[in-house]
């Protein structure tokens, strides 16, 4: 794999200023979000009146433990415009993420949201190896979801050229990245597996694929995913990450020279860890739940804003900004069985290092007599599909899976094909329990 790691001189000043100065202008800019939530939108008025507090009484960044957080369902209640900071007429553009209850989730955007959007996307691709005048093949979904769109204005930011292919149609993925020979490809991890299968039934060889550097976000996956995806394409893999409620993809991103855990761009986001039960912050270093605020957002600030997903903060590293650790998983994702917490990211761990199985994998829960049960279903590597290859990997993976994580699960393996593909975010998880 080639060194891309960026000159100095290409990052933007603040990446690399002293944490004193990162500190100063994030308290600037604290005072400034808080002050627009509470004068312009009722729900947080009445949130900060309820709980005593006023933005005049952020001193200092820790200050802001005294405010009350915000949930995905006050942008439930509030739906689709009731969040907003400024008139709709100064709104340039709409996404919003389908959850799979109720109502989706609305944001907005101006225009000058949408131009930091698109400088932070430039610095997360900057940041992952690419360069002005690279070609990027952007395989993230293109409409409501902000990955489509978040990544093309980045990828015109950065002065590369954009090839808006969206996701689906796999084999025409294939074919036009063997047509236009691009340097960087985005896409989630779990659709890039798809298109390195669709490689290998075109015949072709992945690893002499004009490809450098994925950027592969949107959904959890492993170290163990990376190796895999790395060796199969001989290039670097690296984690992007956002949300659509704090602005979209380019909240965080792993540099290309370090790959230790996405860094958090601290001048537009503000990040804690909280105990997921209690709500109180911990310090640097220790595991719970992410809780972003926006510094920088006219259209819609959020302000302590609960992401659900499960992390610490890390000191930086390639930069001066806080890393957060991959993540492993959402608490909405956590299953819990015989008292045993398990995500699917650890079955992925499992799965990547049996030999003879697929990446490919998707976890069903059932009700077993009055206990939850799990199965999981994998597929067969194609050049060893017989029924003894079979038997063998299920019998490893079930003992990894009982010895590493702890709990017993039923392993089905399947033929080649058998697990469903995703052409997005991939669904790890069927719930089918209390069902007959
Ligand atoms: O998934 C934005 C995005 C698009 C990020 C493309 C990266 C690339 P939502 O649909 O609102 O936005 O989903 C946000 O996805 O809270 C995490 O649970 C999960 N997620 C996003 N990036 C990562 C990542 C986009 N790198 C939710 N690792 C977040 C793990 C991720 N989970």
């Amino acid at each position: 794999m080639k060194d891309l790691s960026p000159k100095k001189g290409d990052l933007d000043p603040i990446e690399i200023a002293s944490i004193d100065a990162i500190r100063n202008l994030q308290l600037e800019r604290l005072k400034w979000s808080l002050r627009h939530a509470y004068d312009n939108v009722p729900m947080y008025k009445t949130r900060f009146d309820e709980a005593g507090v006023h933005p005049d009484d952020l001193q200092s960044l820790s200050d802001l433990s005294k405010f009350p957080f915000t949930y995905k369902n006050d942008l439930r209640d509030n739906y689709p415009f009731g969040l907003l900071a400024v008139p709709r007429e100064q709104i340039i553009r709409i996404h919003a993420s389908s959850g799979t209850t109720g109502k989706p989730t609305v944001v907005g955007y101006t225009k000058q949201d949408i131009d930091n959007w698109a400088d932070l996307m430039a610095r997360s691709l900057r940041a992952s190896g690419l360069r002005k005048g690279d070609i990027i093949h952007n395989a993230y979904g293109y409409g409501l979801f902000t990955g489509g769109l978040g990544a093309h204005y980045g990828i015109e930011r950065l002065g590369a050229t954009v090839i808006p292919m969206s996701g689906g149609q796999t084999e025409k993925q294939v074919t036009l990245i063997n047509d236009f020979q691009p340097d960087g490809i985005m896409v989630t991890p779990s659709y890039m597996l798809n298109i390195l299968e669709q490689f290998h039934k075109s015949g072709l060889d992945p690893r002499e694929c004009s490809l450098k550097v994925g950027v592969f976000g949107a959904e959890p996956w492993t170290d163990a995913m990376r190796k895999e995806v790395e060796e199969a394409f001989d290039m670097h893999a690296v984690d992007i990450y956002g949300l659509s409620e704090i602005m979209g993809p380019g909240v965080a991103n792993e540099c290309v020279e370090t790959k230790d855990g996405p860094v958090i761009w601290e001048d537009h986001f503000y990040p804690e860890i909280i105990d997921p039960k209690t709500g109180d912050v911990v310090p640097d270093g220790e595991m719970g739940e992410l809780v972003f605020t926006t510094l920088t957002k006219e259209g819609l600030p959020m302000i302590r804003y609960r992401t659900r997903d499960l992390t610490r903060l890390l000191p930086g590293t390639a930069r001066s900004m806080r890393r957060m650790e991959k993540i492993t998983g959402r608490s909405d994702d956590m299953m819990i069985l015989r008292g045993v917490n398990v995500f699917p990211t650890q079955i992925e761990e499992q799965l990547m290092s049996t030999g003879g199985l697929a990446p490919h994998f998707q976890i069903e829960l059932y009700t077993s007599g009055r206990m939850d049960a799990m199965r999981v279903f994998v597929e067969i590597n194609p050049d060893a599909n017989d029924e003894l290859s079979k038997t063998a990997a299920a019998r490893m993976l079930t003992k990894r899976i009982k010895d590493n994580v702890g709990v017993s699960t039923e392993i089905v393996v399947g033929d080649p094909g058998a697990v469903a593909r995703s052409q997005g975010k991939a669904v790890r998880v069927v719930d089918n329990r209390n069902k007959e």
